[in-house]
């Protein structure tokens, strides 16, 4: 094989192995996507929101989840894990949310408990008034 000919090879197969190596870089780089500007409401009258009635009931509701932590005691915490930003669930039996992708735990405060995620979750106030709960950034 020719000089030129080598370098050329060579260089093809540096480029392939670098590809992969920055679609990996890229794919352990995503982050938490914790909403913003949120400003929303829950009418606890309407049946899709009857598990926010009862304590240890949640829901998920445009990226965030509200819990019923008490008797008209409510939650509101980022859906998205502060990890690499997959769905988290809530647990009603031991009142921690579970990240399903590296199990990332975090209590009802948003605080982590353990396993990867750098920091807690985004935290966001809940007001009730009548029936309805009104969730804000
Ligand atoms: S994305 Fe939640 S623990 Fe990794």
């Amino acid at each position: 094989m020719e000089r030129k000919e080598f370098l050329k090879k060579s260089l093809a197969l540096c480029g392939l192995s670098l590809i992969p190596a920055a679609v990996i870089e890229s794919c352990s780089k995503s982050s938490s996507t914790a909403p913003t500007n949120v400003n929303f409401t829950l009418d606890l009258t309407v049946a899709a929101n009857n598990a926010l009635n009862s304590v240890g009931g949640s829901l998920n509701a445009n990226g965030v989840i509200v819990i019923c932590t008490g008797p008209s005691a409510y939650t509101a915490l980022s859906a998205s894990c502060t990890h690499e930003g997959c769905t988290v669930n809530y647990d009603k039996a031991s009142t921690h949310l579970i990240c399903p992708c590296h199990g990332g735990v975090f209590s009802n405060t948003g605080a982590v408990v353990s396993g990867p995620p750098p920091s807690a979750l985004t935290k966001y106030t809940v007001t009730k008034s009548g029936n309805v709960l009104t969730v804000k950034s």
